[in-house]
């Protein structure tokens, strides 16, 4: 596989060559460029007028950054001056481990076509496990996992959570539930429902297959926290009717269920709260911070920031929490477990240092700016928590888990991947 070009430094200086590790009888570990391939790359050739079609043919408006990252990608021909697209399916995959059968799991990802589903099913398949996504296309799509389909490992269903499912699997990460503010108040009720609903369908199928069963918690559990850090035994600060309520209950009662569950029947449970996440491939429409800062700025927009720009937030970048993930399921921890990254900024500090980041990229690429852009400041929406740090004590002592990416670097990949988006005009 080709090495990528951008060289990655974790919180001690030393390059990151690869992500996971192999711990509590599960190696989780796969080279960095592996996962790249699968990401840091165009999905789309430009083609310019009465071209000869050519499948190998990169084309003129690929990305120089992603040029020549992986030969196993689906590749399809962009037409800018019809904007239409040409797709072409190949039946060629990226490796994946060949493992015995009594080592391979099966394992099922609800709303594993999602920003964080999506690089978790990377992993695992990789890895060599037998993967199911089960997931509606909410939020999710298929494009985010369609490099998979076809494989004899990988298997993608349609299907909502709120519906019941069988299937025989030994591990399930129950993710499907919209994460955004303006996806979850969409529709406040199906977030309820999805909470709710999903999640005792998926215990229950836990339940009869006696596979272990993981939840996608979240830090907003802990509402607008009056201690800092939240450690996993603060019990939360949430208005129950509120804007964010939809989501917030949706997890609090998702998670007693899933306890439930655990006392009264025995079901294998694994609790991850998950804080502040980016990475590749999330939705840069969405309103989330991180992907609303780098899209402004690669724009020549000014970035907003809500509020005065003094409340604080944690980010993990997304292969950290790919890693506590999985560590976590594999361990023996059934207590909650605080997943996130605690280096804590400002909003406006992190809007700035976005700011600097993709300048720097597009100075190195060689891009002329169309205009210096600028921090604005606007009205800051309800709810909206003034500061949220994890406590990752318990991740470190009992999962030995911490995060290792700075989110300087986890920054500059998110800025090369949505400007590979912009250059093959998907963004
Ligand atoms: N990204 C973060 O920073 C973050 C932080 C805390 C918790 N989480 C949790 O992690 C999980 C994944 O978040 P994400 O950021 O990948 O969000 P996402 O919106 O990108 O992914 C959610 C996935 O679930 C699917 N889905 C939604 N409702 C469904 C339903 N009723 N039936 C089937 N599929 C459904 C969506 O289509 C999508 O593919 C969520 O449970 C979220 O609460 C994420």
């Amino acid at each position: 596989m080709p090495s990528s070009a951008v060289k990655v430094l974790d919180k001690n200086g030393q390059e990151i060559t690869s992500v996971g590790f192999d711990r509590f009888g599960f190696n989780s570990e796969v080279p960095i460029d592996d996962l790249r391939s699968l990401y840091l790359r165009s999905h789309y050739s430009s083609a310019k007028p009465n071209d000869e079609l050519n499948p190998d043919d990169e084309g003129p408006h690929h990305a120089q950054f992603t040029k020549g990252l992986s030969p196993y990608q689906s590749k399809s021909i962009y037409y800018p001056e019809h904007n239409s697209i040409s797709y072409t399916t190949l039946a060629r995959f990226p490796p994946v481990k060949l493992l015995a059968p009594s080592q391979r799991k099966r394992v099922l990802v609800t709303g594993g076509a999602g920003f964080v589903g999506s690089h978790l099913v990377d992993r695992l398949m990789l890895l060599g496990h037998d993967v199911t996504v089960l997931d509606n296309f909410f939020t999710g799509s298929r494009t985010t996992v369609s490099h998979w389909v076809g494989h004899p490992n990988f298997e993608l269903v349609r299907h909502d959570v709120v519906e019941p499912f069988m299937i025989e699997c030994d591990q399930i990460y129950h993710l499907a539930c919209p994460a955004s503010p303006p996806h979850y108040q969409f529709n406040a009720v199906k977030t309820v429902k999805t909470s709710f609903m999903g999640t005792l369908n998926m215990l229950g199928l836990a339940k009869r297959t006696k596979a272990r069963f993981l939840i996608s918690s979240t830090s907003e559990v802990y509402g607008d926290p009056e201690v800092h850090p939240q450690p996993e035994d603060y019990w939360g600060h949430v208005n129950p009717i509120g804007d964010r309520a939809c989501y917030d209950e949706g997890k609090r009662v998702a998670e007693t269920l899933t306890y439930g569950y655990h006392r009264q029947d025995g079901v294998d449970v694994r609790v991850a709260r998950i804080f502040n996440t980016y990475g590749p491939r999330m939705n840069p429409y969405d309103g989330r911070v991180v992907s609303n800062f780098i899209v402004q700025a690669l724009k020549g927009e000014d970035l907003t920031v809500y509020g005065d720009g003094t409340q604080t937030r944690s980010f993990q970048y997304i292969h950290d929490l790919v890693d506590g993930l999985i560590c976590l399921m594999n361990s023996d921890e059934t207590r909650p477990v605080n997943i996130g990254n605690g280096d804590e900024f400002t909003i406006g500090d992190f809007a700035e240092l976005v700011r600097e980041i993709v300048e720097k990229v597009q100075a190195e690429d060689g891009d002329k700016p169309s205009r210096q852009v600028q921090v604005v400041y606007k009205a800051l929406p309800n709810d909206d928590p003034q500061k949220r740090r994890p406590d990752t004590t318990r991740a470190k002592e009992s999962l030995k888990w911490q995060p290792r990416w700075t989110v300087r670097m986890g920054l500059e990949e998110m800025v090369r991947y949505y400007k590979a988006k912009m250059a093959e005009g998907s963004l």
